[in-house]
């Protein structure tokens, strides 16, 4: 008889976003006239930029005439956003050549499957709280080791509490690992991290031969001077950091679908096998390539036009991001983040436990967040609220907590 793969039995519940929507869909089927805001997952809300709009309609006008039509596309992009991308990061006196660009459907994908170029037994660090894909990702790959219930962890990965006390930033785990995973400007904390304390990231992984795996899917609502919009920025990063980006939050493309992956050419393992060769290998195995139509819009971003449609855009959620800042703040909550990224995360009241105060915030007042402790231990009675709701509802929102 066939066995199921046994690491997915190790998984804790379902992915925490289906879970609360599990849960929202339960209360309004049981209360119809509920008015809810969505304060949770971060999905955006503005249509997608005219621009963007423009050029997609173009690409589908192209897809129907004999002389203009495209089939699979090239596996690692089309080289026009390959292109484009490359000469953002020159913009920012980074190092990268279009061939280590890998265009995918998106940085979940992303972040997900990268662990499959290391071996079985790689040592994982996490911070937590994290985005739990990279720890699930790792579970179903082998690497978790049994889960802890009453520590609420597994017991293979290195967990970086990322607290109060440290401002949300992790320090070097005692163990050293082989995988390090990264996310800057930070979901789900929204704080994030300064140029020098990257760069001892970058030389404390080149010294005990460890990857940084880089997710920098909200780099574009870094405000601050001093915060890298790319791990490349620190010297010595092409040889031990791997960066993963995305189109969702900077243009809206959570339900269109696009992201990249850098892969150094210069990153080798102990051996000196190529990650570079190795991620080509696997797009090229498991992978058809991102929609020529999807791509054709990508590349419109990195036109002034469209930087300036989108630029409009973050612009909108940042202002939403300080409503809420504000407006906890007023109501004499802790609050953290919000600055340089689209979150909040705030402190529970009373100290609630996270799944408690989603539930008050449900009941009493109808705003959806999303529980810290579903993005691990140390999140525990934190909060998070995303800036990508509408700015009526964002307003309405923080009216409705502040009347609690
Ligand atoms: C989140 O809410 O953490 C993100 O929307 C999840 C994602 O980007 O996949």
């Amino acid at each position: 008889m066939f066995k199921a793969n046994q690491n997915y039995l190790r998984l804790q519940g379902s992915y925490l976003f289906s879970t609360i929507a599990k849960k929202v869909a339960a209360y309004t089927e049981a209360n119809p006239d509920a008015n809810i805001i969505r304060l949770g997952i971060g999905d955006v809300t503005q249509p997608l930029a005219p621009v963007i709009i423009d050029e997609l309609h173009k690409a589908v006008d192209e897809m129907g005439k004999k002389e203009t039509f495209h089939g699979y596309a090239p596996d690692l992009g089309y080289a026009f956003l390959r292109d484009a991308i490359a000469d953002e990061y020159k913009g920012r006196g980074c190092e990268i050549s279009a061939d280590e660009i890998f265009v995918s459907d998106g940085a979940k994908s992303d972040s997900g499957n990268i662990q499959e170029i290391f071996s079985e037994d790689a040592k994982v660090a996490v911070c937590d709280p994290v985005y739990p894909v990279y720890v699930d990702s790792n579970v179903m790959a082998g690497r978790s080791g049994e889960w802890i219930p009453s520590e609420q962890r597994y017991s293979n990965f290195i967990y970086m509490p990322c607290t109060e006390a440290n401002n949300f930033t992790p320090e070097f785990p005692k163990e050293n690992p082989d995988i390090i995973y990264l996310c800057y400007p930070n979901n789900p904390t929204g704080m994030t991290i300064s140029k020098a304390q990257l760069q001892e990231w970058v030389d404390y992984a080149n010294r005990i031969g460890a990857v940084i795996l880089y997710d920098a899917a909200y780099e574009a609502y870094i405000t601050e001077k001093d915060v890298p919009h790319s791990i490349y920025e620190c010297e010595g990063a092409r040889t031990c950091a791997i960066e993963i980006r995305s189109f969702s939050k900077n243009a809206g493309f959570t339900g269109v679908r696009l992201g990249f992956t850098v892969v150094p050419k210069d990153l080798r393992d102990a051996d000196g096998v190529s990650l570079h060769d190795l991620w080509a290998r696997r797009h090229g195995t498991k992978y058809n390539g991102a929609p020529y139509i999807i791509q054709k819009a990508g590349a419109v971003v990195f036109t002034p036009e469209g930087q300036k449609e989108i630029r409009a855009q973050v612009s909108y959620y940042q202002k939403n991001a300080r409503v809420i800042y504000d407006g906890l703040k007023d109501a004499g909550y802790t609050v953290y983040g919000g600055v340089n990224a689209p979150y909040i995360w705030l402190k529970t009241p009373d100290h609630m436990t996270s799944w408690d105060f989603f539930d008050h915030l449900l009941e009493d007042v109808h705003v959806v967040g999303t529980p810290g402790s579903g993005f691990g231990p140390s999140g525990e009675h934190f909060f998070r609220l995303t800036a990508f709701g509408t700015y009526e509802k964002t307003v309405e929102a923080i009216d409705r907590i502040k009347s609690m």
